[in-house]
């Protein structure tokens, strides 16, 4: 076997006892004579599948009753536009308050771009962009009546995450989780909907959760396809089309993987422990490597940097593969190194990482 350190931002690093049992039970899944993939999401062995994971994310993520838990496709890209469409309305077709949003990157920028596409009311509530989003803005202040406050809890591209979410006194919070989603303990008290594509921490690409209060039904416009309604979803459990039955049973397989490695809080902690070590490195080599983020929101999930001699960066890249450190090279916006240090990635890998930035800074510096 010849598996390297995938430092990818997603799709993503699974863990290896996930992909071992999806390759035992592939021909044969639990003596039904056929692969998940081959079964009808109307029979008895799928549904209880799904059933159980949805139990299953409830109780790792420790989600309140007053959510429902929704299986849909399309990425968090099409919850840009659902988000807007289904809660900004209410039950007599009128538009209720303005979305407000904080731009934190070039994802919530794309939320926004959405919202605005669809004619709605919004109103920028804060944003970093000042700083090419190198930090989470802190002192602003929300107006009152808003529909929703939307936030992007870890920014992938830029390497920021919130440790502290906002508390709006009228409003919920609408998260875009989908790259730090079960990576840590929640607080549910400010939220109102929560989405996350499964391809960073949670599984394969080709499904998104949404986690949704269910008092929200009631803001969707009337003219809304059935497809594109939350309330569908929440009414069919999930099962009112063709689900992505795959996703979900590797889904499930790295929940029971997360829950046999101690939850949320221990995740959290080797995830503390896995960037710490990066960090350190950038710290410690006097200018050699450059952290993007200001140091009290550097993202657990995206450690970004970059090179103080960039002519160096593809050398860098070439002798970590070597180590079998592979896709470092960041995103073109940003520059430098990534290194995506989600759920999957094993202590190891950080660790032999950072080893390795700081032998090179020795070397050419
Ligand atoms: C924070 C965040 N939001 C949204 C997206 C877009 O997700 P998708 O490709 O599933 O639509 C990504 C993808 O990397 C992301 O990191």
């Amino acid at each position: 076997m010849n598996r390297v350190y995938n430092f990818s931002p997603g799709p993503a690093m699974l863990p290896t006892e996930v992909l071992q049992q999806i390759q035992e039970e592939l021909l044969d899944y639990q003596n039904t004579g056929m692969s998940i993939m081959e079964m009808s999401h109307r029979g008895g062995t799928f549904e209880k599948l799904h059933n159980d994971s949805m139990t299953l994310l409830r109780k790792v993520a420790n989600i309140p009753d007053r959510f429902d838990i929704l299986y849909m496709t399309g990425g968090a890209s099409t919850q840009f536009a659902l988000v807007p469409l289904n809660l900004t309305g209410n039950r007599f077709n009128q538009k209720t308050g303005k979305a407000g949003y904080i731009n934190t990157g070039t994802w919530s920028t794309k939320a926004i771009e959405e919202a605005k596409k669809q004619n709605v009311d919004y109103v920028i509530v804060a944003s970093s962009e000042d700083k090419n989003f190198s930090y989470i803005p802190k002192h602003y202040t929300i107006p009152e009546g808003l529909s929703y406050l939307h936030i992007t809890s870890n920014n992938t591209i830029f390497g920021t995450q919130y440790f502290e979410f906002p508390k709006p006194k009228d409003t919920k919070l609408i998260i875009d989780m989908s790259s730090d989603f079960i990576s840590r303990p929640i607080d549910w008290t400010h939220i109102g909907l929560v989405y996350a594509g499964l391809q960073k921490n949670a599984g394969p690409s080709g499904m998104t959760v949404v986690i949704i209060d269910k008092e929200y039904y009631q803001r969707e416009y009337e003219h809304l396809p059935t497809m594109f309604r939350y309330s569908t979803f929440a009414k069919n459990n999930s099962l009112y089309n063709t689900p992505p039955t795959f996703q979900i049973y590797v889904f499930y397989l790295v929940l029971q993987w997360l829950e046999k490695k101690g939850g949320v809080e221990t995740i959290d902690q080797i995830n503390r422990e896995k960037a710490k070590y990066i960090y350190d490195a950038i710290d410690q080599s006097g200018g050699f490597y450059i952290g993007h983020s200001v140091k009290e929101d550097r993202s657990l999930m995206n450690v970004t940097f970059r090179l103080k001699d960039p002519s160096l960066e593809d050398e860098f890249v070439n002798q970590a593969k070597k180590l079998k450190l592979y896709n470092l090279k960041g995103h073109r916006s940003v520059g430098g190194m990534r290194a995506s240090i989600y759920n999957a990635m094993p202590v190891e890998g950080c660790k032999l990482l950072a080893e390795f930035m700081l032998d090179f800074c020795k070397k050419y510096s």
